[in-house]
């Protein structure tokens, strides 16, 4: 076992650090106050290569491992998670999803601009009745001979004003159960397609979620990713890596907490000496900092298995399950050792806290985590 990072790793994580030190965080508060979706840092983002990591040099992509996508997205997610959900999305499931599934001519269309983040996507999976059940899809896509006419409603999409490429999973057999659903591509501007109402969220204010209605969408058939019938399955197969981004988040939620939580602690004096001295605190900063060593490694293994191209679904799962976890638990224990401070906006803790709730929610709940670790070694 080697736990050492590359020289190439390590430039991506300081990278990122800088950016999220110097230009996400000033900033930050404001963006969450006002839920204000953050543009020119998605752009610089962008700019930087990281809105398609992972993705193959010829189609403008990074090319880089999913090690140093953990990496990235841990640092980016310290500061500013509403920035690392935009990026997750972008990385994890829409690039890979068109890389992975999609033909040349849909890499050339869209991935060469969404690896850039000139354009961003959306993954359009959730329905008001169809959020963890993802195979009681109500939207449908009916085969129209060149095209799917799409009719129906998505629920919870991040991106879902900002993107001008939705990945939409849609029912075309329904008599076919998750056989009958196909994944196509919808672009920004299409007749019938409105993005609708915002949510005002607890955390993760700064990206935008929203549901979108599609009638009488008129979507060509060469917009299909794989075959017909294989939407469901691009859809696990997608979100299997996506996890990996949601726990890198929840990780970063976790060390942003850790981090602020221990300069605090050194800096506040009560009873003659800083916080960090008394036994209560010190306790507390030594457990985040254990729990948050297992989550990053669990994090990194399953990065490390996507890697080498072995299956990982279940690592990932775990990733995100505990990962999620720790991030709950260090930002409520960051806000208790910064007291009355930790309750308002300045400190930053307060936001960690309200953030860190989604990543137990979206892209599979912990529960669904639980069910693909239980399935996973039941099977073994
Ligand atoms: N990879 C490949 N195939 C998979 C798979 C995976 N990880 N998981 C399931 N499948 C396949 C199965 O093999 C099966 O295919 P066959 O019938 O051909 O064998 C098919 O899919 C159906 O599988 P199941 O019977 O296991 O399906 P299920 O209904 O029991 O559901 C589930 C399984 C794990 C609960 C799944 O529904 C699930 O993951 N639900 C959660 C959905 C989710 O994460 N939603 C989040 C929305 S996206 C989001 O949040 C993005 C964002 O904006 C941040």
């Amino acid at each position: 076992m080697n736990f050492e990072l590359t020289e190439e790793q390590i430039a991506v994580r300081d990278a990122a650090r800088d950016f999220a030190q110097n230009v996400l965080k000033p900033g930050v508060i404001e963006r969450d106050e006002n839920q204000t979706f953050p543009k020119d840092e998605i752009k610089q983002l962008g700019e930087l290569g990281f809105l398609g990591m992972m993705v193959d040099p010829k189609y403008n992509g990074g090319g880089m491992d999913a090690i140093s996508y953990v990496l990235a997205m841990e640092e980016i997610s310290k500061v500013d998670a509403s920035c690392s959900v935009i990026m997750s999305v972008n990385n994890s499931l829409v690039c890979w999803g068109i890389e992975k599934f999609g033909n040349e001519e849909q890499k050339q269309k869209y991935l060469t601009r969404l690896a850039t983040g000139e354009i961003i996507g959306a993954f359009c999976l959730s329905e008001p009745e169809a959020g963890s059940d993802a195979t009681s899809q109500r939207t449908t896509a009916e085969d129209k001979g060149d095209h799917y006419l799409l009719n129906g409603t998505k629920n919870w999409i991040t991106n879902g004003s900002s993107a001008s490429v939705y990945l939409v999973m849609a029912q075309t057999d329904r008599e076919k159960g998750h056989r009958g659903i196909n994944c196509v591509i919808v672009e920004r501007g299409m007749d019938g397609f409105v993005v609708g109402a915002k949510e005002n969220k607890l955390g993760i204010r700064g990206s935008d979620t929203h549901t979108l209605l599609f009638n009488d969408v008129k979507v060509p058939k060469e917009n299909r990713i794989g075959d017909e019938g294989f939407g469901f399955k691009f859809a696990m197969k997608t979100l299997t890596g996506g996890r990996i981004g949601i726990a890198s988040q929840a990780l970063g939620i976790a060390s942003g907490s850790l981090e602020l939580a221990t300069t605090y602690a050194k800096e506040r004096k009560t009873f003659g000496k800083p916080i960090a001295e008394h036994q209560a605190i010190g306790f507390k900063l030594a457990d985040m900092a254990t729990e948050i060593e297992c989550a990053r490694n669990l994090c990194l293994k399953a990065a490390w298995l996507k890697d080498k191209g072995e299956p990982f679904d279940k690592e990932g799962a775990m990733a995100k399950l505990y990962a999620s976890k720790v991030a709950m638990e260090s930002s409520v224990e960051a806000v208790q050792i910064h007291g009355g401070y930790g309750f308002v906006k300045e400190y930053h803790v307060e936001r960690l806290m309200r953030d860190a709730k989604i990543t137990q929610i979206y892209e599979g709940t912990s529960e669904i985590q639980k069910i693909v670790i239980s399935r996973s070694i039941l099977k073994d």
